[in-house]
């Protein structure tokens, strides 16, 4: 018979308490979250990466970019977290499903999914080239549908998984900040990826969700944007600015937290407002 089995004394803590218990049930298991288009400097996966870290996640670093993910994936492993970079076109399936190779021989295993790679395009509608077209989907939609083919396979092993997409603003308002038609599609495919997603893998433990951000302050739409060209952007933005990096990535973390487990199938807006519907 143990010690605590027996009558308590003066000096013995007695049985722990729900709250210990719970401190003790819910300390994470090491996982795994992919964390696609680090590679650019400015851009918004390198902050939902850094802040996914935070929260204790190991980070599966994917871009086309490869000499920013070498660079990135440096710096995060640096900083004392566990981290594997891999240089993957998410249009291709070969390439996606070697990089999920490396993933399961070098990492812990996949829990979390935070998709930000995609491409942008301003050309017209009437200018637009099937190939262009072709390569915006590729990207923004079919580079979804293979991540989350590849993701949610060993997620379904495992009874748990979150998926987290970017679509854009641009998806309602056919354009009207950058990019047109092409994008405007593309990320409207990402919509309905996320509800068929919710709907077919929520039974297998896996939420789909994604996010549909306003005009952040990254590169992405021509360059680096100027502050008149922000302020004539904000003028649109109920909350009188443009969204930062930071902005999408608190809610991306939330999104592929364990607490999120009842959000599913959501096409969230972080926008400041801009498009209410
Ligand atoms: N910044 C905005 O205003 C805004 C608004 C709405 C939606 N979004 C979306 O948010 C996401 C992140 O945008 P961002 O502003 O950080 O853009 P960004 O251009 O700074 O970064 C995009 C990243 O995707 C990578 N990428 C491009 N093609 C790829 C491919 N085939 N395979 C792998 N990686 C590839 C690029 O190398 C780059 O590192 C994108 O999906 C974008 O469409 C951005």
């Amino acid at each position: 018979m143990s010690n605590r089995e027996l009558a308590p004394g003066p000096d013995d803590p007695g049985p722990p308490s729900t709250e210990e218990i719970e401190t003790v049930v819910s300390t994470p298991e090491p996982r795994t979250a992919v964390v696609t288009g680090v590679g650019a400097p400015r851009g918004i996966g390198r902050v939902v990466a850094q802040r996914l870290a935070a929260d204790g996640w190991s980070l599966a670093l994917l871009d086309v970019d490869t000499a920013g993910v070498a660079d990135f994936t440096g710096q995060v492993r640096a900083s004392g977290v566990q981290a594997v970079g891999i240089a993957t076109d998410i249009a291709s399936e070969i390439s996606v499903a070697a990089a999920f190779e490396v993933v399961d021989a070098q990492l812990p295993p996949v829990a979390g999914l935070a998709n930000l790679a995609g491409v942008a395009c301003p050309t017209p509608l009437l200018e637009l080239t099937v190939g262009e077209w072709d390569r915006v989907l590729g990207v923004n939609a079919t580079g979804a549908l293979l991540l989350t083919q590849h993701a949610a396979r060993r997620m379904a092993e495992r009874g748990t998984g979150r998926i987290v997409h970017t679509s854009s603003v641009t998806a309602l308002d056919g354009g009207g900040t950058f990019s047109k038609t092409a994008y405007a599609a593309a990320k409207a495919a990402v919509l309905g990826l996320t509800r068929g997603g919710a709907r077919e893998l929520g039974p297998l433990g896996i939420t789909v969700n994604c996010i549909l951000p306003g005009p952040i302050d990254t590169d992405i739409m021509g360059g680096q944007l100027s502050d008149e060209r922000k302020t004539a952007m904000a003028a649109g933005i109920p909350v009188g600015r443009v969204g930062q990096p930071a902005d999408i990535a608190a809610v991306i973390a939330f999104l592929l937290s364990d607490e999120a487990g009842f959000v599913n199938g959501v096409s969230l807006n972080v926008d400041g407002g801009k498009h209410m519907h």
